[in-house]
């Protein structure tokens, strides 16, 4: 499975076509099915992108057919400044008109988190772990390979039942115990995306794209394998270490 490469020349135009990217597989998904349902993550580097949907390159997305879900969250509470829920409502989804009805938060601040886990596989619905729950799943990784709290050598990287676990202790900081898609939750999207940027994660991008067989969990990013291939937005720093040939280089444009 190759995945599908872009490489820009840094952070801001890599968000610039990934917003016109996520506009229409919005709209697609709405007219073949009446709704786009979107896992976001957390983490500084979509930042710059959640703030370009809610501006100018927002314009067309769908928001009032939108359901938010997010990949993974902290075990805190919604106002915490390490929740990813918080986060992503100051960052755009108080800005925008989805509906409040349809963000679906993880509820990091229930206890026990597997309790946590459990409700917001409910929320999900019901179904095989890796049946098609999501139209688009946008990721990103750690200098590590991990995606959304999946963390090498956590026994969360190679579930294979349940599509929300538990993480008892996140593998960098914030070390607080997690709530996580599974990769077969994160597998059944239609599309994965990947957001990543930076010289300090080229040679997990470099490990990932290496892993043999494909879904090595010593890089977990490597274990989410949805039925098309990721598609990768990358800056040049992060892409430093993929041969030249393996990435359609985008110009200026972005
Ligand atoms: C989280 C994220 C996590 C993130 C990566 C990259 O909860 O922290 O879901 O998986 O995407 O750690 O984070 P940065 O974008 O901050 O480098």
């Amino acid at each position: 499975m190759t995945p599908r490469v872009r490489v820009f020349p840094d952070l801001d135009r890599a968000s610039a076509a990934l917003a016109r990217h996520l506009v229409e597989r919005g709209l697609e998904a709405r007219k073949a099915r009446g709704r786009f349902r979107w896992v976001i993550s957390g983490g500084r580097t979509p930042v710059g992108l959640f703030a370009r949907l809610a501006g100018a390159d927002g314009r067309r997305f769908p928001w009032s057919d939108t359901e938010v879900f997010f990949a993974d969250e902290r075990c805190v509470p919604p106002h915490h400044p390490d929740s990813n829920f918080r986060s992503a409502w100051e960052s755009f989804l108080s800005r925008v008109p989805v509906r409040r009805s349809r963000v679906h938060r993880m509820r990091g601040e229930l206890r026990p988190p597997s309790l946590a886990a459990a409700r917001y596989a409910r929320t999900l619905g019901a179904g095989a772990p890796s049946s098609p729950r999501f139209d688009l799943v946008l990721l990103g990784i750690g200098p590590d390979g991990h995606t959304a709290s999946l963390f090498p050598g956590s026994p969360a990287v190679t579930e294979v039942r349940r599509p929300v676990v538990a993480v008892p202790r996140a593998g960098q900081p914030p070390y607080v115990p997690r709530l996580t898609l599974t990769p077969p939750a994160l597998s059944s999207a239609r599309e994965v995306c990947f957001l990543v940027a930076g010289a300090d994660k080229s040679d997990a991008v470099t490990g990932i794209f290496r892993a043999r067989p494909p879904g090595d969990p010593r890089f977990p990013a490597s274990c989410v394998q949805p039925a098309s291939p990721p598609v990768w937005f990358l800056d040049r720093a992060a892409a430093e270490g993929l041969p030249s040939g393996r990435a359609l280089r985008s110009g200026g444009r972005g």
